[in-house]
């Protein structure tokens, strides 16, 4: 006998993009992001525009996800939504949706979390993406996290080292304000990095123990060195951008490989995956793919679309819950501070 097919539909708004995906099995039907070009103006996400842009975003989303994905409402097996961590006016606008729509459809509803959903996005099938196997190490870097997590199976992570201050995207964006550049600013400073000269300046990197991060150290680092600098040469931002950014980048990268580094040697595991936005860094996909010739490690890169928040992500993992029948009452509630 044929086996049925599982459609799942995602919800993800912990931040600042409202997203929605269908899934069919582990095979990606859908998958909608609306991003709130809003925040731009203020240099950094404001919760409460946030909150308000998700209520304006969430229906036009989810229907064109289902209307892309070709199937029908009523063919819905479950729906997953982001639980936590995020911000809690965001966070409220997708868990209330996703409820209203379980309750209507009547079928079971899923909560994720939305740390866990940046590294299992590797379970999501795509035609050349290899999926690593248990245990395996996964480091996330985003605008809110920085971790490194042992993965022993689909929902036995233990988290061995995290920042204790800044994220990394925040360590990007911070040091793009600076630059006077716009927010965020991790991409546009991987942009640049890839033209300049990593060697050009040197910036001090954070003394912490074990696999913790540190950035915010590099960030005030950053700050005194452009002051001193613009002192002396009011265009010095103008005249060496590309060489700023391509140290700065290379400082960065060189924080996580070092970690990377350390905690394969304390697991002797070595298969490492990244997650989260900063994973679409082409600083840390190369220092990746280098490592697999150099160490003998095996890396796992998500593909483009997934590396930024996005509801496929939680889809998936919607569907290995789903087939745990790991389903959430209907009192659950969005949690700002949601642990792995
Ligand atoms: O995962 P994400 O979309 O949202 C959070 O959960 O935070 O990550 C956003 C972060 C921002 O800090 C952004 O500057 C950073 O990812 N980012 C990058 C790149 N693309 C996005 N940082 C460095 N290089 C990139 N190419
Ligand atoms: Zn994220």
């Amino acid at each position: 006998m044929e086996k049925e097919n599982i459609y799942i539909l995602g919800i993800e708004s912990s931040c600042d993009d409202t997203s929605a995906a269908i899934l069919c099995n582990t095979k990606i039907l859908s998958n909608v992001v609306a991003d709130q070009k809003i925040h731009a103006e203020y240099g950094g996400v404001v919760p409460e525009l946030a909150s308000r842009a998700h209520q304006q975003n969430i229906v036009p989303v989810v229907h064109q996800a289902i209307e892309k994905a070709g199937i029908t409402k009523a063919q819905l097996s479950a729906v997953a939504f982001t639980r936590g961590p995020g911000l809690m006016g965001s966070l409220l606008v997708g868990t209330s949706f996703a409820k209203s729509l379980a309750y209507g459809f009547d079928v079971p509803l899923i909560d994720v979390n939305h740390m866990q959903a940046h590294i299992l996005a590797h379970f999501i099938e795509e035609d050349g993406h290899k999926t690593p196997p248990f245990p395996f190490l996964a480091m996330t870097i985003s605008g809110g996290h920085t971790q490194i997590v042992k993965v022993n199976n689909f929902f036995d992570m233990e988290v061995i080292g995290e920042t204790i201050d800044d994220a990394v995207g925040e360590a990007y964006d911070k040091s793009g304000k600076i630059l006077g550049l716009g927010y965020p600013a991790g991409p546009e400073i991987d942009r640049r990095a890839q033209l300049g000269n990593p060697k050009a300046y040197q910036f001090t990197k954070p003394k912490v123990e074990g696999l913790n991060f540190s950035f915010s150290g590099l960030k005030t680092n950053i700050l005194y060195f452009i002051q001193r600098e613009v002192k002396l040469n009011p265009n010095f931002i103008e005249d060496h951008l590309n060489d700023i950014c391509a140290s700065i980048q290379y400082t960065i990268i060189g924080i996580l490989m070092a970690k990377l580094k350390l905690a394969v040697k304390q697991t002797g595991i070595n298969h490492i995956a990244i997650g989260g936005g900063v994973s679409a860094n082409s600083g840390i996909r190369t220092a990746l793919q280098n490592a697999e010739q150099k160490f003998g490690w095996t890396s796992y890169i998500p593909k483009f679309e997934y590396t930024t928040d996005n509801a496929a992500m939680i889809a998936i993992v919607g569907y290995l819950k789903y087939l745990n029948r790991d389903f959430s009452d209907f009192d659950v509630m969005a949690t700002a501070r949601l642990k792995i």
